[in-house]
């Protein structure tokens, strides 16, 4: 449980100088309505209200009732170790996963809310919150009001004989992708914008990024469908990342605002149960109005969502808005082509018996085995692929998430991690029934924190470059020599010599390997879990 939160001392680094910053690219400000990039994260507040709120728990009050959404900077309590369960199983054409952890519902987004006669920006990730709390403009937004993140659980996959293979995938997950300039990570400002995850340079290859959405998708029943690939250019990607949405409209528009101020959407008063075009801020995490979608898109997912029609078209009706009025800055819409290709169906949250907003995900994702489109991995019988899971939980985003090890997924192609299930049938309709996991083998899998472990910390480059970060926690500076750097640059995975949790057995997953160590303990040694980011020691 980790809702008691302790405020963290302030930042102790702020400098004004910058001149190690990698390309000086624009923030990624406003997307206008139609998210191609899949960006997560759009900076700007509407209004400079500094809002600092000193509240110290999750919006839940000692009592169990949920309240208004307040700002909540980093939490150096969370678990290093989030324990996650897969399952999977494929028809004569579809794939089927089940995927569960405990976390928080984490259906809400961002919104705008009428204050003071004006509409203002609600909502956001921690680290820019930890930022505005400290005022420190170089790590993120100083104009945050509150703390509200959608969950959202993903895998990235790869299929080491097909055409998009990634080489050393299988042995390094995710680590490839995460680099010392992506966002939140030590050599990262600002001002550089949204960097993604990215391949390294000399890589090839591309990745199929199944992310499932929790509050930007799910309630239609939708998921997204990305994928991960060499990083490209600062202007091209509105910072300098590589991860995009496949071909196709994403689960979500992005709300603009007018020269008056005004948001895109409020609600049709014929899809609320009052009648109205907005709701109240304090009520968000219990209204059923948290979210809302097009009128095509209204009733695709397990319960009908209300509808956000055009502001105008509102204002036209007779909507005035009052103090508190709130509406979503996100308008759920079909996905379409390949960025449609996943589904969502069966997926549930089921509370905590003391907490609304805590509980269990179960992620029910389906998608066909092949979707003849080249920006996805094709999966067929006999086959055996890597992948690697994370978990959005606790409104973070960047680092902040939980990851895997890489693992491998058999389709009756021999021994794997996961082994999905040959079920009869066709399509999507049908679906598995996982609660047998006599059926359906539970693979459980230890997820963890990772800190700043950068690809060029774990394959020597750091230490090469004599880089130097300083943890500002304890103003000593992190070590940049991985142990294993030599023996991962000939490309001995990391499980070879690392569990995740320090309760895991060692077992080698290759000659070669010799036992090192947790990640449930290492990741922490070099700083920055839930904490501010090591920097140079210029301060950044
Ligand atoms: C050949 C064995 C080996 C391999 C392969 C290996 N490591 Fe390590 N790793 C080590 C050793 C040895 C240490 C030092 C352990 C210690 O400080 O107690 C270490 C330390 C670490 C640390 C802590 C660093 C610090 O500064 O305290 C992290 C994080 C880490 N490894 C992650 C990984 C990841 C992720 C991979 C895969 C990309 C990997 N390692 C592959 C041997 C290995």
């Amino acid at each position: 449980m980790y809702l008691k939160r302790k405020r963290l001392g302030g930042r102790l680094l702020i400098a004004a100088t910058l001149s190690w910053s990698v390309a000086g690219c624009s923030p990624t400000g406003g997307n206008g309505n139609d998210n191609v990039n899949g960006n997560d994260n759009v900076n700007g507040n509407v209004n400079g209200n500094g809002n600092v709120n000193d509240n110290v728990n999750d919006n839940v009050n000692d009592n169990g009732s949920v309240g208004a959404p307040v700002l909540v900077g980093l939490d150096q309590d969370k678990p290093i170790i989030l324990p996650f369960t897969v399952q999977a199983a494929y028809n004569d054409d579809t794939m089927f996963f089940h995927m569960s952890w405990e976390g928080d519902r984490g259906d809400t987004h961002d919104y705008f809310r009428y204050t003071d006669g004006a509409w203002q920006r609600e909502g956001g990730v921690r680290r820019d919150a930890q930022s505005t709390i400290d005022g420190d403009p170089l790590r993120g937004s100083t104009t945050q009001n509150s703390t509200i993140y959608e969950s959202r659980v993903t895998f990235m996959l790869d299929d080491p004989n097909g055409p998009n293979a990634v080489p050393d995938f299988g042995a390094m997950g995710c680590m490839l992708t995460c680099h010392d300039n992506s966002r939140a990570m030590p050599l990262w400002v600002a001002d550089d914008g949204e960097v993604h995850k990215y391949l390294p340079d000399d890589s090839t290859g591309r990745l199929d990024l199944w992310h499932h959405r929790l509050g930007r998708a799910n309630p239609i029943g939708a998921s997204d469908d990305q994928w991960v690939g060499l990083r490209i250019g600062a202007e091209a990607d509105s910072g300098g990342g590589s991860r995009h949405g496949d071909t196709g409209d994403g689960p979500y528009q992005t709300a603009s605002v007018d020269d008056d101020g005004n948001p895109s959407w409020a609600f049709d008063p014929a899809s609320t149960e009052d009648g109205s075009f907005a709701f109240q801020f304090d009520d968000l995490f219990t209204s059923p109005l948290r979210y809302f979608a097009r009128e095509d898109s209204a009733n695709l997912g397990p319960a009908p969502v209300s509808v956000g029609i055009d502001y105008a078209d509102a204002i036209a009706m007779g909507y005035e808005p009052g103090e508190g009025d709130t509406v979503p800055r996100r308008r759920l819409r079909q996905p379409t082509e390949s960025r449609g290709d996943i589904s969502a169906t069966g997926t549930t949250f089921t509370p905590s018996a003391d907490d609304p907003l805590q509980g269990r995900w179960a992620s029910n994702i389906q998608r066909a085995l092949d979707t003849g489109n080249d920006d996805d991995t094709a999966l067929a019988e006999g086959n055996v692929y890597n992948i690697a899971f994370a978990v959005h939980t606790g409104m973070v985003t960047v680092r902040d998430h939980y990851v895997s090890f890489a693992y491998t997924l058999s389709l009756g192609g021999g021994a794997a991690d996961v082994q999905a299930v040959n079920i009869s049938g066709t399509g999507a309709a049908n679906l598995p029934d996982f609660s047998d996991s006599g059926q359906f083998p539970v693979t459980n899998i230890d997820l963890f924190l990772p800190g700043i472990t950068s690809w060029e910390f774990l394959t020597g480059a750091n230490d090469d470059l004599g880089l130097e970060f300083i943890d500002p926690a304890t103003s000593a500076a992190v070590d940049q020599i991985h142990g294993g750097a030599s023996f991962v640059a000939t490309g001995l995975s990391c499980t070879a010599c690392h569990t995740a949790a320090d309760s895991e057995d060692f077992v080698a997953s290759e000659p070669g390997g010799f036992p090192a160590g947790s990640m449930e303990t290492l990741t922490r040694q070099r700083g920055g879990i839930h904490a501010p980011t090591p920097l140079p020691p210029n301060g950044g």
